[in-house]
């Protein structure tokens, strides 16, 4: 009669179990069942009362009065487009990102900027101690903003002191992986901790209508550990993106609930903490390799707004039984497709060859306009080809080898033009999008065309500098 009261639940998916097992058949993790109380599993006993009668509430048509939500910006503008405009009035964030990526930077600097400008903003850190966060906020010439302070990991007691005095309008919780709530008996840092936590705090915001900030480690595997049962309960996503080598950083909204998901935060890790970068075309293009095989300057889109990025290539001969193909700020399903494409219906044969794509500047790309910008730089480093220091390219690569057109020309065209490109190779159908003040365009219909242009610029340029291995495009290019 007696029912278990233990369960085990995973701490990567969240999926409950009354018993002990190796793997998780839910998500098919090893070794991540941990056991946790009953309750945890949020199944929670009536206690053998009789149902409850609900209680009537009021339906509501979607027309009426709006309550309007007014946003609070952060005056950290590559932070507020991010957000969609500012903080809106009890809304839940969760800021993700790789552990020392620099979220508690940003973070305070956001916290300190609302400070000055007269709001109240709090800093709970339960990661740090407060002396920690001090030397830190002095470091980056934060010291005098008026940010309230704590290190503390019990949501109650956190709730209770905030709940005290005028509702703040910015809660940093940092992290949500440290806090842990009285009513669940599970340790600190268990999925059920987190989400109880998690709970607490959201509710608390819908109350008060303080905008809360949670940080939430990313594991290994790049899934927020633990938050990933947070994810859906949280009006916005934001992750903090960056190569670790790489002074850039890129705030990127996952999900958005008030407003766009697909808008970038562009962010340089300097020794006085993340600065903001306006235009980071030029960020992105200012260590070009100029007259280098290999790469070229692909004219993307993010959110809003248009960003030039350098795509390198490495072809080179495989020394090994099976060629090598990696890609790094790129999808390596789409490099695949492209290099398909390139050895279907333009003749180049690539299987001998060991093909490495690089995005420069850590960003990751996600538009498949970057399909032609990739194929020319593929083709360029294979035939030594360097290509024209002054062109763009943008275009989707079909599989029949046909380029098709892209979203937002005229913005690609008008940034390209900004930054002294004087040539771009768009999709066919993109012919009549030129004008005053835009690149010369170089309309291009299949991938076949774009890979012969190359291979006659690489002509003249066929030095004797031939590895001794088989270089330079197929013959069957050339013609
Ligand atoms: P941090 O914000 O602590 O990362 P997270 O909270 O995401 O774990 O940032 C840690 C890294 O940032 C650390 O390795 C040092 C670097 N850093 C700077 O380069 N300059 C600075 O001004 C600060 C504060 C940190
Ligand atoms: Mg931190």
């Amino acid at each position: 009669m007696a029912k278990s009261t233990l369960s085990f639940v995973c701490q990567n998916c969240g999926a409950a179990y009354n018993r002990w097992q190796g793997k998780c058949e839910s998500c098919g993790e090893w070794n991540t069942l941990v056991e946790e109380g009953a309750a945890a599993t949020g199944a929670i006993p009536n206690g053998g009362r009789p149902p409850r009668k609900g209680r009537l509430f009021a339906l509501e048509p979607l027309t009426g009065e709006t309550h309007d939500s007014p946003r609070l910006p952060t005056g950290i503008a590559e932070f507020d487009r991010v957000t969609g405009g500012g903080f809106v009035r009890g809304s839940v964030l969760l800021m993700a990102g790789d552990p020392g990526i620099g979220k508690s930077t940003l973070l305070i600097q956001v916290a300190a900027a609302l400070a000055r400008a007269g709001q109240r903003a709090a800093y709970i850190s339960g990661e740090e101690a407060v002396a920690q966060v001090r030397l830190r906020a002095g470091r980056l010439g934060l010291a005098d903003a008026p940010v309230e302070l704590a290190s503390e990991t019990s949501v109650e007691d956190i709730v209770a002191t905030l709940s005290q005095g005028p509702t703040p309008r910015l809660i940093v919780i940092d992290s949500i992986q440290t806090m842990w709530t009285d009513s669940i008996d599970s340790a600190p840092g268990t999925v059920t901790q987190v989400r109880a936590s998690a709970q607490t705090l959201i509710r608390f915001a819908k109350r008060s209508g303080a905008a809360i900030i949670l940080v939430g480690h990313v594991t290994k595997d790049g899934q927020i550990a633990g938050p990933r049962v947070v994810e859906h309960m949280v009006d916005a996503v934001l992750s903090f993106e960056g190569e670790g080598s790489h002074q850039f950083r890129i705030l990127r909204a996952v999900k958005n609930r008030f407003g766009p998901t697909d808008e970038i935060g562009v962010f340089e890790m300097t020794g006085e903490g993340l600065r903001e970068v306006a235009n980071p075309s030029e960020l992105f293009l200012s260590e070009r390799d100029l007259g280098a095989p290999g790469t070229a300057v692909f004219a993307g889109i993010e959110g809003t707004r248009p960003v030039l990025v350098e795509m390198q290539a490495l072809v080179a001969p495989t020394t090994l039984g099976t060629a090598r193909r990696a890609v790094v700020g790129w999808d390596s399903s789409r490099l695949s497709m492209v290099l398909a494409v390139l050895e279907a219906h333009c003749g180049v044969k690539l299987s001998g060859y060991d093909v490495y794509l690089n995005v420069a500047g850590g960003l990751r790309i996600q538009e498949p306009a970057a399909d032609m910008a990739a194929a020319a730089a593929l083709v360029s480093s294979l035939a030594n080809a360097p290509l024209p220091n002054d062109a763009v390219y943008f275009g989707e690569v079909s599989l029949s080898g046909a380029i098709r057109p892209v979203v937002q020309t005229a913005a690609r065209l008008k940034e390209a033009a900004k930054l002294g490109f004087t040539r771009a190779f768009v999709p066919e159908a993109a012919r009549d999008s030129g004008g005053d003040g835009t690149p010369a365009l170089n309309p291009t219909g299949s991938l076949g065309a774009l890979v012969a242009e190359i291979a006659q610029l690489g002509k003249p340029k066929k030095p004797a500098a031939a590895k001794g291995a088989p270089s330079g495009p197929p013959a069957e290019d050339r013609d």
